[in-house]
């Protein structure tokens, strides 16, 4: 283990985490933040890698995990992430529970605090329902994604897995190409990469670009091989069919042959190039199969470099005696 990482097993009085008590989005996060986060991972990773993978740091506290939303990857890795931590935890998904009766969003979760939980992990359909929730809980509320908003622990795990293949962010040249519109992954990404000092750029059909992305940091094209040429990371984007009501390209087909990434696309960019992409994957349609499956993705990297992220938020979270207040 790194000497600079925390002790978690011990959780000393003093150890170092977040001052605040929610986690809605890499926009409030400073790049000390960040980096605390992900050096926290480097020691939650080395507990996955023992025999026994659990610590004692969150014994005694509750998360619930209110998804709102389907997910595999995020869902599993924080229950994972919870058991592993020693955290009590409960999974409610909106199809069990009585939001499907008519119960407004503020009474299910208010009835949910009345049995003390500390954290609650949410993934909704609206974009702004993490803030909301933030504003009226005393438990420290989580973005699990939230509408076209913001997915933070999907760009921290990014980071973090950039991190420890090239052993640093500054300098990098991340080429994001896909649906931009209806992405959140997108959105924490390009803020927490720029924060962190790397060269941004993202790509897509004009149709999918949001009106001026130019504005967040990152260089805009709709050029895929100018986009990917001498990248050290290529992260496609899923075409999310199920937020499209109008026609945003021809085809699937012709949308693989201008933005799909191919072995021959993947050719352009640096030599040791890190594919990612954050699942679920359109195979055949954003991502060639023998790229997905290439030497060069890291894409199950990512989902197993989650559990560790998301062990680091939540300790960093409610690991200390009592939260403290963002300045
Ligand atoms: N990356 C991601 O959020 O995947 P899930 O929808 O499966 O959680």
């Amino acid at each position: 283990m790194n000497p600079e990482t925390p002790d978690i097993a011990a959780q000393p009085a003093g150890a170092p985490r977040l001052r605040r008590k929610d986690l809605v989005g890499i926009a409030e996060l400073s790049s000390e933040e960040i980096t605390l986060i992900l050096d926290t991972a480097v020691a939650m990773k080395e507990v996955s890698s023992r025999a026994i993978k659990k610590v004692p740091a969150l014994r005694g506290k509750t998360v619930v995990n209110l998804f709102f939303e389907p997910s595999t990857r995020t869902r599993t890795s924080f229950e994972i992430a919870e058991k592993r931590l020693s955290a009590d935890t409960l999974n409610i998904a909106a199809s069990t529970s009585s939001v499907v009766k008519g119960e407004t969003l503020a009474d299910t979760v208010a009835n949910i605090e009345a049995m003390a939980p500390d954290l609650l992990v949410v993934r909704h359909s609206s974009s702004g329902t993490c803030h909301f929730l933030s504003r009226i809980c005393r438990a420290g509320v989580i973005n699990a994604g939230d509408g076209m908003h913001e997915h933070p622990t999907q760009a921290l795990l990014d980071a973090f897995t950039m991190r420890e293949r090239k052993g640093r962010l500054a300098g990098l040249k991340v080429a994001i190409v896909g649906d931009l519109l209806h992405s959140r992954v997108v959105r924490s990404n390009v803020q927490l990469l720029t924060k962190m000092g790397a060269e941004v750029w993202v790509c897509g059909p004009p149709t999918l670009v949001p009106a001026g992305f130019d504005r967040t940091g990152a260089r805009v094209t709709y050029s895929v091989e100018e986009a990917v040429r001498d990248a050290d990371v290529v992260m496609m984007l899923r075409i999310q069919l199920e937020r499209m009501l109008g026609g945003f390209f021809p085809s699937l087909r012709e949308y693989f042959e201008v933005f799909g990434m191919t072995v021959e696309r993947v050719a352009l960019a640096r030599p040791d190039v890190l594919i990612m992409h954050p699942g679920p994957m359109n195979r055949g349609v954003e991502i060639a199969s023998d790229v997905a499956d290439g030497p060069y993705s890291v894409i199950l990297d990512q989902v197993s470099n989650g559990v560790a992220v998301r062990m680091a938020v939540l300790y960093l979270l409610a690991g200390g005696a009592e939260h403290e207040t963002a300045a």
